[in-house]
Formats: structure tokens, sequence, C-alpha cells
């Protein structure tokens, strides 16, 4: 069986890494039958902390290809990876098109392989916020329905999916191979070299936005920031800037009083200042689901989610409208927050299910 595995943002690579490590071992021990693979980095995120320091800390190994689309408008950017991609499949004819997540890489790579004829298996289908307004809801949307082998992370999935009409046999529940990657490297956490000399120990929370919706109107980001650090008072928020907020946050002239602003960190560095803080405000999905692991409070600035496990059974808390946050920032430092449950699967061997799912597929049936 020949694979791509694509990847092209800062959230796709802890949700292939687990995928290339769980082929290598399976490679290891059926050399008869070994599962050939192409990882293709699409280029979408491209700076050392969006996209290297990844690669490096979750020992990913290079590229076979570079595609490098970088940035722009949804369409150029999307325009760039598909024609990319395009051409890499003229060098190379994989069986199976891995995708993964909900960007920009991951639907313009799917499109690409289906008009191919190449089938298309997607990491995390059938999760939906049901807000149109989203991107990442549209790349999910028209990613599902061209997609032939769905791997999911939750039951809301498979009912999704089972709603739009797809077919059971195509649909295997098989965790989250994001936390994956997280619970393999819990062991091995980084404590950032500025963490002992800017926060005062661990009575911090952990912000983090980088939602067009929340960020790129100036006066909503500049209102946002305001209600956090105002409701946050007397203790520290450290909030790793995504380059997409930077933009905007230079264009306001805010004093920060306890906002400590810092670059986006490395993977290690960042799951080690999640673990330690009272509680996240984010407007991330995959965050949502760390914290939720990590039983760490959370609260989502967003007026839905597609995660919605991590609101049932994991700590997050959806809060629509930034006027709303105050009160439940008091409680997250107060402590009092709901403790999670486990959620089912998500216990570190999704890969492992995935790559066992794919050896026993029949090859001459994905080549019809
Ligand atoms: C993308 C994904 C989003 C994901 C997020 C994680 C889509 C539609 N959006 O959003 O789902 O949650 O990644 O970060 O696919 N930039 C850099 N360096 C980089 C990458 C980006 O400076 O390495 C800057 C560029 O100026 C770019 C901006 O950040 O214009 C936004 O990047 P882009 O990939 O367009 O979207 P994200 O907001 O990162």
């Amino acid at each position: 069986m020949k694979l791509d595995l694509i990847a092209g943002a800062r959230p796709n690579f802890m949700k292939i890494g687990p995928i290339i490590k769980a082929i290598d071992l399976y490679n290891d021990s059926n050399k008869d039958k070994k599962i050939e693979y192409r990882l293709i980095h699409t280029g979408q995120h491209y700076d050392q902390n969006m996209s290297k320091s990844f690669f490096e800390q979750l020992d990913i190994p290079d590229p076979h290809v570079n595609l490098g689309a970088g940035s722009g408008t949804q369409a150029t950017q999307t325009a760039h990876i598909m024609t990319g991609y395009e051409k890499a499949l003229t060098e190379w004819t994989p069986d199976i098109c891995i995708v993964v997540g909900d960007v920009n890489s991951t639907m313009a790579c799917s499109i690409v392989a289906k008009k191919a004829g190449i089938k298309v298996a997607h990491v995390e289908g059938g999760i939906r916020s049901g807000d149109w307004t989203m991107p990442e809801e549209i790349n999910r949307i028209v990613t599902d329905s061209i997609t032939d082998y769905f791997f999911t992370t939750s039951e809301e999935a498979n009912k999704n999916l089972a709603q739009e009409g797809h077919a059971k046999e195509q649909i295997f529940y098989v965790g989250n191979t994001m936390i994956d990657s997280l619970l393999s490297n819990l062991n091995k956490l980084k404590k950032p070299d500025f963490f002992d000399e800017k926060l005062q120990g661990d009575n911090y929370l952990v912000l983090t936005l980088h939602r067009p919706s929340n960020v790129d109107d100036p006066e909503k980001l500049a209102e946002i920031l305001k209600v956090i650090e105002e409701a946050a008072e007397g203790t520290q928020i450290l909030f790793p800037v995504h380059p997409r907020t930077r933009k905007i946050m230079e264009t306001l002239s805010i004093d920060y009083k306890n906002m400590i602003l810092v670059e986006p960190l490395p993977y290690l560095e960042f799951i080690y200042v999640v673990s330690n803080a009272i509680g996240v405000i984010t407007d991330s999905g995959g965050i949502t689901e760390e914290t939720s692991v990590m039983n760490i409070p959370c609260i989502t600035l967003r007026n839905s989610t597609e995660r919605p496990e991590t609101i049932r059974l994991g700590t997050n808390e959806l809060v629509p409208d930034i006027s709303q946050a105050t009160p439940l920032i008091h409680q997250m430092i107060k402590g009092k927050w709901k403790q999670a449950q486990l959620i089912p699967f998500w216990e570190g061997k999704a890969a492992e299910r995935i790559v066992d799912l794919l050896s026993q597929m029949d090859i001459s049936a994905i080549r019809k």
C-alpha cells in the first residue's frame, strides 16, 4: 500500500506525527507487506515556531515534498496548495491520500487526490460546528463530501456522518491522534526559558487567540483583551501571540498590565505552560481537547464548537460573547470548575488503530 500523508498547518503536525510512528512500527514487523508513504508538507505554515519546531520536538521526519504554498487569501493559499499537490501526484501515485484536521491544506489536497482517482481518508472526519462563517467548517464539509474512509474522534462525529448519508462501513471510530501526541510527550515537557523570570509561580492563565472572527477586527480584539485583563486582575495572563493576531495587535495601543506577550511556543513548552496553568482561555479547537485530557479548566471564546464532547465530558465551556466572560474567568481563578471525565478512545492508541485498519484493507478494491 502507498500513502500520501498531508500536513500543512501547526495543528496538523501533532495529528500526523503519531500516524508516521505507527506506520514505521508496523513496517518493522511486516517487512514483506510494508506500507510505503510520502510525507507532504504543503507549506501553509512555514516559520520556525509555527512549523519547524514541531517537526523537531515531535520527531517527525523531514517531509519528502514541500509544496511551499505559504500565506495568502483563502483562495490564493488553497490554489497554491492544489497546483503544488497536483504536480506532486505526477511524480508518485499513492493508493490513499490521508488528510488530517480542517485547515485549507486538508480540503485542497483531498480535492486534488479525489479528482486524480485516489481514495481519500480523513483523520478527524465528521466534526461540525454548524458555523458556516468559519473557513474550517467549509473545509470539513467539502473534505467529508469526497472522503472514502473516515477516522473519527467522537460519537458526535459518527452521528454527523451517518446523518449526512455516509455508509457505516466507511466510518471508523479510532480516537484522537492529537491526544496520542499529547500522552506520549507528557514526560518530555519543557519549561520555557522565560518561565521563572516572567511568571510569579503557577498562578497564571494561558490565552490563545487566532480565529479571524475574534482577531481580524481591531476593535473587537481590543475589547476581548480589555475584558480578560480586567476580569483577571491580580492574575498573570501568559499570551503566546499567533502571527495573524500579532499583525492586528501592532495596530492597537494598549498598555498591558498583567498580560505577558510571548512568541508562539514550541509544542513541549506550550503543553508545559498549559499543564501548570490555573486555566486556559482560547478560541482554538485542538486546545479544548488537550485541556480536557489534562483536566485543566478551559473557556472557549466562540459561539459554537465542533468538539461538543469537550463540553459534555471535558473541561470546556463556551463563551459566545466576550461580555459574558467575566463571571466564568472569576470562577476559573477561584478553582471552581467541572472535572473532566474520560473521553472514549482518547487514550493514546488512535494512530495504531488507523494503521491496523489500513493494513487490513483490500488493496485491489482500493485501486478499483
Ligand atoms: C490556520 C487554519 C486554522 C488553524 C490555524 C492554526 C485555515 C483556514 N486556517 O489559520 O484552522 O487553527 O492555522 O494556526 O486553514 N503566518 C506566519 N507564519 C506562518 C504561518 C502564518 O507569519 O508560519 C501568518 C501569515 O501572515 C498569515 C497568517 O499568519 O497570513 C495566517 O496564517 P494562515 O495559514 O492563513 O491561517 P491561520 O490563521 O494560521
